[in-house]
């Protein structure tokens, strides 16, 4: 029974500066939740309940966010404003949520050994803190059942551009029986243009047995001078007898790296557009603004002239 989440939260979020110089990129707002709080609340409704998330510098924003705020809650219940109460209570309800303290950054790799008190000798779910993946899906759900079966590690795989793949861990894959799963054979951190051995990008979903924890005790710093979870995967995947071995869902739904900044936009447009408070206006502005300026067919930016009529 895998029961226990852990959410990595520590990056230094460099590609979203100068938005990320005070507040982790996993607090920035999609819409109107911080990304985070998104990623716990998919964990919730994947049945775990007992979140550890690992802090990096800025922890504040963080576990503030995650607490109860009195005088915040108060002033709204005297108001009687009880929409926003419930959104402002919302957050600190959610789960039973534990906080450790990465100390120096040193990788993902790092990050996830950082859970190894906490979580014991049980099999566990990662999230990592600034992916989102549509509200619809099940994914983490079928990697569980997967990791079930199989008493193996899985990572959560998705098809991306081969010009893209240099940007995440990449996997060498065997079929299995069923269209969705895969036995992973090798994996390889950010491959250079040219050498990846797939298009399989691991995307921020992993579920692992407690020895990955032996194992990233001995795993030296790899791409990037850091500690990597996915050189950890690879030494299991390569001695499945000792390590139960990795498997692999292929997800094929939406899901956003909201530390991106096109990415980031995306994932608002989504979300809002599905919110019967706010889609059903942002929608037709949308294509107004589409069509208006004809972006749809040039691609390009639009006319100062257009620019205006929005703005107004
Ligand atoms: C991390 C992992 C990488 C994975 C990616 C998914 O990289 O190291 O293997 O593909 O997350 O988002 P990061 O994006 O933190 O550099």
């Amino acid at each position: 029974m895998i029961r226990k989440a852990v959410i990595p939260a520590a990056g230094l979020g460099t590609r979203f500066l100068p938005a990320t110089k005070a507040i982790p990129k996993e607090m920035l707002p999609v819409v109107d939740k911080p990304a985070l709080q998104y990623v716990v609340e998919e964990a919730v409704a994947t049945g775990l309940e007992d979140i550890l998330v690992v802090l990096g510098r800025n922890k504040s924003a963080i576990s503030n966010h995650f607490d109860s705020v009195p005088e915040l809650e108060s002033n709204l219940f005297t108001k009687s404003d009880d929409a926003k109460l419930a959104h402002v209570k919302k957050a600190s309800e959610l789960a039973d949520l534990h906080f450790v303290r990465q100390g120096s950054p040193r990788g993902l790799g790092h990050a996830v050994s950082r859970a190894e008190a906490h979580v014991g000798r049980e099999p566990f779910a990662v999230l990592l803190g600034g992916d989102l993946i549509g509200e619809r899906e099940t994914l983490l759900r079928r990697m569980i059942d997967v990791a079930e079966n199989h008493a193996a590690s899985v990572v959560a795989l998705l098809e991306v551009d081969p010009e893209q793949i240099h940007l995440y861990g990449c996997a060498s894959v065997e079929m299995t029986d069923q269209a969705d799963v895969v036995r992973i054979t090798g994996l390889v951190e950010k491959p250079a243009s040219g050498a990846a051995p797939s298009n399989f990008a691991v995307i921020g979903r992993y579920v692992l047995r407690p020895e990955v924890f032996d194992v990233l005790r001995g795993t030296t710093p790899g791409k990037g001078g850091e500690i990597q979870l996915t050189d950890a995967l690879e030494r299991m995947a390569s001695d499945p007898a000792e390590f139960g071995g990795v498997y692999g869902v292929i997800f094929r739904g939406q899901r956003y790296d909201t530390g991106d900044k096109l990415d980031h936009l995306k994932a608002i447009v989504e979300i809002a557009s599905e919110r019967p408070d706010l889609g059903p206006e942002l929608l037709p502005w949308l294509s107004d603004f589409v069509s208006g300026r004809g972006l749809a067919a040039r691609g390009s930016t639009p006319t100062p002239q257009s620019s205006m009529s929005v703005s107004r």
